[in-house]
């Protein structure tokens, strides 16, 4: 794990949307042992919240009931905050797609409803995630999250950036996130199931949860108003993650390719050319500024971009590839996983 300065964090009160969530719940054991003053979990569902007062029992941790798309229930629980990160989501494809409209007002005017709260109440910094699925989206909720982005854009200019910065952080798949592929492979292999491949060929951006904390981490420390940051993150294709779950569990189950599903692509873009060609290089992260342009058309046509060297996508495809092994040591690093080495029995990711 990166060392970040948490002094900032010192005495304050941090307010976490979604935070039962998987990230909420990395940001809480990132940060309980650290000097913040509070940590306020808010969602919808109380046994979930439950759930995790009886294991944290930890004071500093406060949970909010309430809905993102109930403006009041966010007002209740932003008072007296200095930080929101932003995680509550409907972020699963397939559920998006059969019910566009719930990811419309959870995804768009969920987050409309957060910034104005916390414009209303003065808080200091607000980081909203977000999904490389937002980038040239095809599918519902990655276009309920293409307009979110659009939404925090715009609030971000209108609001005064010494009162309150808000900035974008945008992630690829997180490994063995509730719902991904890692956990569903690693039960087809201890079921002795066939694994269940949509196209071996297939490419995506592997990250660990504890990276998803430092990218959201060092836009609060770094962000100016508007801004996207992205991790660089290494890929590999879901043919190679299948025989490296595989070999990890010394398993011979049969590979069975099933098809492309609904609303997915074969590679993941995390920045597009028009915004890689305007990022700055950060070594781990790429910055993308808003464009300051106002609406004064002409300009649009006068100021052009002229710098053509970094005129392509960045995407799971082009990105690093890691090998077999790469993927092997990758998957490693990823505490569910090692867990689940370690046992014979079969548990979903618990966070
Ligand atoms: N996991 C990934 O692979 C991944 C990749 C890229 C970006 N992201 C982004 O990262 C963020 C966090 O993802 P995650 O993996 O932590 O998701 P998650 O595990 O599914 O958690 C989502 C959280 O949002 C809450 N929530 C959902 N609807 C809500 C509503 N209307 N009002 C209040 N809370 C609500 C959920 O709690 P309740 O159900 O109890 O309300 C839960 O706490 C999301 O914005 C997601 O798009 C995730």
């Amino acid at each position: 794990m990166k060392d970040f300065d948490l002094s900032e964090f010192e005495n304050k009160v941090l307010l976490v949307t979604g935070g039962t969530g998987t990230f909420g719940n990395a940001v809480i054991k990132r940060f309980l042992t650290t000097g913040i003053k509070e940590i306020r979990v808010f969602s919808r569902d109380e046994k979930k919240q439950d759930d995790m007062r009886r294991f944290y029992k930890n004071y500093k941790l406060k949970f909010y009931l309430g809905d993102v798309r109930d403006i009041e229930s966010v007002r209740k629980a932003m008072r007296g905050v200095d930080y929101v990160f932003h995680a509550a989501a409907l972020k699963q494809v397939p559920s998006c797609e059969f019910f566009p409209m719930e990811a419309l007002k959870t995804n768009i005017f969920g987050t409309e409803n957060v910034l104005t709260a916390a414009i209303e109440y003065g808080v200091r910094k607000v980081i909203c995630l977000s999904t490389d699925k937002a980038v040239y989206p095809i599918n519902a909720m990655g276009m309920s999250k293409a307009l979110m982005e659009k939404v925090i854009r715009a609030k971000s200019r209108q609001v005064d950036p010494e009162k309150t910065t808000i900035c974008i952080t945008r992630y690829g798949n997180v490994m063995a996130s509730r719902g991904s592929v890692i956990p569903l492979f690693i039960r087809q292999i201890k079921s002795g199931q066939p694994l269940t491949i949509t196209n071996p060929k297939m490419t995506r951006y592997l990250m660990t949860i504890e990276e998803a904390v430092e990218l959201v981490l060092f836009a609060f420390e770094h962000g100016d108003p508007g801004d996207i940051f992205v991790k660089k993150a290494p890929a590999s294709t879901i043919g190679d993650l299948a025989q490296a779950l595989k070999e990890l569990f010394n398993a011979d189950n049969e590979i069975r390719i099933i098809g492309i599903r609904h609303g997915e692509k074969m590679h993941e873009t995390l920045l597009t050319k028009e915004e890689h060609i305007v990022s700055e290089d950060l070594g781990d992260f790429f910055r993308v500024p808003m464009d300051k342009r106002d609406l004064y058309y002409e300009k649009y046509f006068e100021e052009g971009e002229m710098d053509l060297s970094r005129y392509y996508d960045y995407t799971s495809e082009n990105t690093t590839r890691l090998d077999l092994e790469g993927t092997k040591q990758k998957l490693l690093e990823c505490e569910y996983v090692r867990q689940q080495l370690s046992t014979k029995e079969y548990s979903e990711p618990s966070f």
